[in-house]
């Protein structure tokens, strides 16, 4: 097991009477890819935040136990947890422009994920950028490398980011809607590209996304939340073919294209 939360409660500070997430249990096993789907505001990215202990200091977490690798996360210390995000689990965000810094060029930004999790020396770093560049499917590595944020397109620039959030091999994703900032043949490689880092990298994954194509492909579970809550949960097939909940149906119809 990768990852198990624990009856996960996510309050406002001050309003406590209400919960953005309510008593909420979610397992990946290694190597497994769950999609968590649900409408928006339904909690989905403030659980995937809880995860790494990044949600807004408005926010408190409830919770008895979020385990990672054996550990809980809710006893970890902020160092701790510092040395875990980027190293042992990372997170791709929809707005690739709001993970990098629009100061640095794109191959010292992922450089430094190996500078700080790696004892790689700095020629073996850069080697390290391009390959991890090329993993991702960027033709001229080098150039991209070189650029800043603005420079690249939206899809180069979503590249960019898995390639930095897999720079030191983390045993978990945390994906929130990666594609639905893309057009959709942009969508479809994108769908190949996780495919093929499931494969190679053999991680597992949170998929938070509204995409139904990209959890059909993708996914061995799927988790349906609403209102904070999960209300479905099941294998892929199952879930897609035969929803069972009302809202798992109103949600299907929803985003069906
Ligand atoms: N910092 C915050 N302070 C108050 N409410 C918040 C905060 N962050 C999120 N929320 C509320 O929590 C709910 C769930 O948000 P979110 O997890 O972003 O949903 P989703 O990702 O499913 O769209 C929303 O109603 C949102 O307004
Ligand atoms: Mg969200």
């Amino acid at each position: 097991m990768v990852l198990e939360i624990q009856n996960l409660t996510v309050t406002v500070r001050g309003q406590e009477g209400k919960s953005i997430v309510k008593d909420l249990d979610l397992k990946i096993e290694k190597e497994k890819i769950v999609a968590l789907v649900g409408g928006s505001g339904s909690g989905k990215s403030t659980t995937g935040l809880s995860i790494l202990r990044l949600v807004s200091p408005a926010l408190r977490i409830q919770s008895r136990k979020i385990i990672f690798l054996k550990k809980n996360l809710l006893d970890c210390s902020e160092e701790e947890m510092c040395r875990l995000r980027g190293k042992e689990m990372s997170m791709i965000f929809q707005e690739p422009l709001e993970a990098f810094n629009p100061v640095f060029r794109i191959g010292y930004q992922i450089e430094e994920v190996l500078l700080y999790h790696t004892d790689l020396k700095p020629r073996d770093r850069r080697e390290r950028v391009e390959d991890l560049l090329k993993m991702v499917g960027v033709d001229d590595p080098k150039r991209i490398a070189q650029s800043y944020p603005h420079q690249l397109s939206g899809g180069l620039r979503q590249r960019a980011m898995i390639a930095q959030a897999i720079a030191a091999h983390p045993q978990l994703i945390i994906a929130d809607e990666p594609t639905s900032n893309l057009d959709v043949t942009l969508q479809a490689h994108m769908i190949e590209l996780f495919q093929r880092l499931r494969r190679e990298l053999k991680m597992a994954m949170l998929l938070i996304t509204h995409d139904l194509g990209m959890v059909g492909h993708l996914a061995d579970e799927v988790a349906v939340m609403s209102a904070g809550e999960i209300v479905e949960r099941g294998k892929t097939a199952d879930i897609l073919g035969s929803p069972q909940h009302p809202y798992t149906r109103q949600l299907m119809d929803a985003i069906k294209v």
